[in-house]
């Protein structure tokens, strides 16, 4: 009688493989669907991929460490939903990489800081805090102010974001230091860069009109946070828990 099963007990690289070729069953059940799934994440409308000017204002955002101090996460309890509004959607941090939830809260969440205060009073907070805020221990950034912004390779930072799977178009990128420059620029054409990027705040951000800081790009980036979803017909009651 042949027994069959030697044939693979005694050759140890036919059991290797015959192993390979079970366990890869395993994987193939648990991967392959995941292939056929359009996406994790509910869509939301309004949200969209950052400006070039939010996204160097982003960049800066993270070069100086804000995170630390600052989360960007509502989450759906009633005391921050009364402090800070509707709880933060998995979409509205879809274009983020990497994300700024965190959980370390020195300052306050930033999530929806957007439209709270005017570009006066960021640029004044963020030259000095305790001149607006006289408790305040947030460190001061007023060099910020004196640094022109340095956008010659902001085509190439919507690039990458396209290849982790931000949905910047050609027309984006080949617009990109242009839609940069207007968005600062208090008398420019906005049509262009609006038609992109609704909702984007444009003007002067620093109080320097005719300069384009890094202060200019990162208070672009905090008056966007959380304007982009529009929640005025969402009432609290309906999504506190
Ligand atoms: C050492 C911790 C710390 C760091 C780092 C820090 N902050 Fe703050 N931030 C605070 C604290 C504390 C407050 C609350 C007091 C105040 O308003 O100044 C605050 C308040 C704020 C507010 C007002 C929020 C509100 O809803 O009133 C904004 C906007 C802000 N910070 C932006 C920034 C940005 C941008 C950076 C990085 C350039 C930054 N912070 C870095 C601690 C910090």
């Amino acid at each position: 009688m042949i027994r069959r099963h030697e044939i693979v007990e005694k050759r140890a690289f036919v059991l290797a493989a015959l192993i390979l070729v079970t366990v890869s069953i395993g994987g193939i059940v648990e991967i392959v669907p995941l292939f056929t799934i359009e996406s994790t994440i509910e869509p939301v409308k309004g949200v969209r991929p950052y400006s070039p000017l939010e996204l160097a204002g982003r960049n800066i955002y993270i070069r100086e460490g804000c995170y630390t101090c600052h989360s960007q996460m509502i989450r759906p309890f009633r005391d921050e939903v009364e402090r800070y509004g509707p709880y933060s959607l998995a979409a509205e941090s879809m274009y983020d990489h990497p994300f700024q939830w965190g959980s370390k809260r020195t300052g306050p969440d930033l999530a929806r800081v957007g439209g709270k205060y005017s570009n006066e009073w960021q640029a004044a907070h963020l030259v000095d805090p305790r001149s607006v805020v006289p408790e305040s221990v947030m460190p001061p950034y007023a060099f910020l102010r004196e640094k022109d912004l340095d956008y010659d390779d902001i085509a190439d930072h919507l690039r990458a974001n396209r290849l982790v799977g931000v949905p910047y178009t050609d027309e984006m990128i080949a617009a990109a230091v242009e839609d940069l420059r207007v968005q600062a620029d208090p008398e420019g054409d906005y049509e262009g860069l609006l038609s992109r990027y609704p909702k984007a705040a444009v003007g002067d951000f620093d109080g320097q009109p005719d300069r384009l800081t890094e202060m200019d790009a990162l208070i672009a980036y905090l008056q966007i946070l959380g304007r982009m979803v529009d929640f005025t017909d969402i009432r609290t009651e309906d999504i506190i828990q």
